[in-house]
């Protein structure tokens, strides 16, 4: 049973109010790239292992096109759906995923929310961990304001044909890792930014 989060925001989510991070995580081209025609441009096995260490058991804010993304993976390698709390951001009102392959105990880890800011601010009420928005490019847009982290891969390469950009990142100055690396086929660097 999916249940659509009902909401009632007072004020503004201010990341800043608690000491609750905030995250986001991404991998961009060298011009913030993130995406071409729905898919990301590139394959890289240890970014998607940093991404599931990192996101494993946390709650995920997701656009309903990544998610429906993540879903269609999920369901053609038949693999079950990792364990998260995913926080679904749709406009349509009457949105159910298809969650077909997700065992009935699981689908509570599925919410909808109407927005971005309502899928943040139940977050954080309801997670006192590290909250990550996973994307897609609006979901970056709109959510960047709110992190306090970007974890970040830094894809040497430059992909013209993207369609979907992460937004400018320059207020995250303070470098808190940062490390290259390359598997033959990709060089790229996994940075942690915070903001100073
Ligand atoms: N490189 C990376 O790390 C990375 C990570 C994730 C995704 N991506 C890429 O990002 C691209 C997808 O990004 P995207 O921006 O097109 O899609 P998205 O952010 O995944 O999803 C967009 C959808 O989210 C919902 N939404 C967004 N803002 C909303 C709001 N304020 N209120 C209500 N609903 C809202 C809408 O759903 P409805 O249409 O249902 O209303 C909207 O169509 C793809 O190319 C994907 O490969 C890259």
């Amino acid at each position: 049973m999916i249940r659509r989060a009902k909401v009632h925001l007072v004020g503004v989510i201010w990341a800043g109010g608690t000491n609750q991070m905030i995250s986001i995580v991404a991998a961009i081209g060298k011009n913030r790239e993130l995406g071409i025609k729905d898919k990301i441009p590139w394959h890289i096995r240890e970014d998607l292992l940093r991404f599931k260490n990192l996101t494993l058991e946390k709650t995920v804010v997701v656009g309903r096109k990544t998610f429906e993304s993540l879903l269609s993976y999920y369901q053609k390698s038949q693999r079950p759906f990792p364990k998260r709390n995913y926080f679904i951001v749709t406009k349509n009102a009457d949105y159910i995923p298809d969650l077909k392959n997700v065992v009935e105990p699981e689908k509570s880890q599925f919410r909808i929310f109407k927005s971005v800011d309502e899928a943040i601010f139940e977050a954080k009420k309801n997670d006192k961990g590290e909250i990550f928005l996973i994307g897609g490019a609006s979901i970056f847009k709109q959510g960047i304001k709110y992190a306090n982290r970007l974890y970040l891969t830094l894809v040497d390469g430059d992909y013209p044909d993207a369609d979907a950009y992460f937004p400018d990142y320059s207020d995250f100055k303070k470098i808190e890792s940062e490390e290259k690396r390359s598997d033959g086929k990709y060089t790229y660097k996994f940075m942690t930014l915070s903001k100073v």
